[in-house]
């Protein structure tokens, strides 16, 4: 049997589309550090591998240490070089740096303040919907709710809202595979116009400091160590870029697996509260974020394999939670597993910020669906994966309230 590589483990490829456990289960099975040639990159599909490398501290994320023959450098463009560089592709000690001064305004007070909001909006947008015949969850629902929330906590003003949720939708095009003049020019001009807006916002609360995240970011003063305008821009935009598609992944990919599962969603409506297991087995089986880079700085092992220097490791988050070692019957979607392992947001330094945010809206999200729309099914519309080079999740998904 020859073995999926190159385009065959990418979105482009419809079985791994829409049935990636079939390719991970492959490459798992036969060849688990597979040196993907046509690509230029080494696929780890055992979660024992993805969990050691996460966490691996010799590893680099930065990009520009990968080997001009890896993928990494393939798909690099002049304009991705000279964008402020973000905590999320650093290395310490500029990431130690920048993480340890966000995490004094990103904080748990940050989180809890914003829930009451995450309440509210989930509700005016279900208002929203209420009375129509069939409604698409992910438009009218799962996409607005991130957005808005992460307005509030970096206090856009209300006149703003409306400019802004058209910038961070935009924003997200930089993860179409799409790579026209035209298009990359469109892509520039919103991302200038959300910098420019973010430049204003931050010298308005360097002069009059509000109660939001923005000013707390303005405000951090670790010993003297303060964030400068830039870094503060590049922050805010790094919270849109990896916070919103992803939480609406979430919702949209947990309310599918429920819908397609009365027997779990019967549990959940009987307690609410096992929304949180529903929410954590989704990370595991179907996760937002299928994959993640490391970069090794000197020649190494990897699970037992040789592996040079500047080598573009793809940890496959999704193969890991779904490795047959870690879990039984992996691929069951079963809100009582009593062992939660996965590996969606991540591992070591770079465990996403945004974890507790993101459990808390999926978790708000769900349970104000379910209270409002108790009988909530699915149409029998088509139910289309993304093309997404970063992150799973479906296109539209139609329900009846
Ligand atoms: C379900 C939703 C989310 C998923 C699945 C997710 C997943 C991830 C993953 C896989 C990483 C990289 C970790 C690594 O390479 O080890 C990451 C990093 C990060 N995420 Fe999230 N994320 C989510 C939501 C959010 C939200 C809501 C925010 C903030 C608003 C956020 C902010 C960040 C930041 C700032 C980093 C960089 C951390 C660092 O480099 O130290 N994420 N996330």
């Amino acid at each position: 049997m020859t073995l999926p590589t190159g385009l065959e483990m990418t979105v482009f490829d419809e079985v791994f589309r829409n049935r990636p456990h079939e390719r991970f289960d492959a490459l798992r099975a036969a060849d688990p550090v597979h040196d993907d040639k046509v690509l230029g990159r080494v696929l780890l599909t055992r979660a024992a591998d993805v969990a050691a490398t996460l966490k691996d501290r010799s590893l680099s994320v930065d990009q520009r240490n990968a080997a001009s023959d890896t993928i990494v450098q393939k798909l690099a463009t002049m304009q991705d070089r000279e964008a402020p560089r973000s905590m999320l592709v650093l290395d310490d000690p500029d990431h130690a740096r920048l993480r340890r001064l966000v995490t004094h305004a990103f904080n748990a007070r940050a989180i809890e303040a914003v829930k009451p909001r995450v309440r509210a909006v989930a509700d005016e947008l279900l208002d929203a919907v209420a009375g129509q015949d069939k409604f698409d969850l992910i438009e009218s629902f799962a996409s607005p709710l991130p957005i808005i929330v992460i307005a509030a906590m970096l206090g856009v003003d209300a006149a703003d809202v409306g400019d802004f949720r058209r910038w961070s939708k935009a924003l997200a095009n930089v993860f179409s595979p799409i790579r026209s003049p035209e298009f990359l020019a469109a892509l520039k001009a919103n991302a200038d116009e959300l910098s420019a807006y973010f430049e204003r916002a931050i010298a308005e609360r360097r002069a009059a400091p509000r109660d939001d995240l923005i000013s707390a970011l303005v405000a951090v003063d670790d010993g003297g160590d303060r964030l400068t305008t830039e870094e503060i821009v590049t922050m805010c935009n790094l919270l849109l870029l990896a916070g919103n598609l992803t939480t609406t992944d979430l919702i949209g990919n947990c309310v599918l697996a429920l819908l397609r599962h009365p027997e779990q969603l019967a549990k959940v409506q009987a307690n609410p509260a096992r929304i949180a297991d529903a929410i954590e087995e989704t990370l595991r089986l179907d996760p937002p974020v299928v994959q993640s880079l490391r970069i090794p700085l000197a020649p190494r092992e990897i699970g037992g394999c040789p592996v040079r220097a500047g080598e573009a490791v793809t940890t496959f988050l999704m193969a890991a939670g779904q490795d047959p070692a870690l879990h039984a019957d992996p691929l069951t979607f079963d809100i009582d597993r009593a062992d939660k392992t996965h590996f969606a947001f991540g591992g070591g330094v770079h465990f996403c910020l945004g974890a507790p945010l993101a459990r808390a809206e999926a978790e708000i999200a769900l349970t104000r669906l379910f209270a409002r729309f108790p009988g909530l099914a699915l149409t029998g519309d088509p139910i289309e994966r993304n093309i997404s080079a970063a992150f799973n999740g479906v296109q539209q998904l139609w329900v009846r309230p």
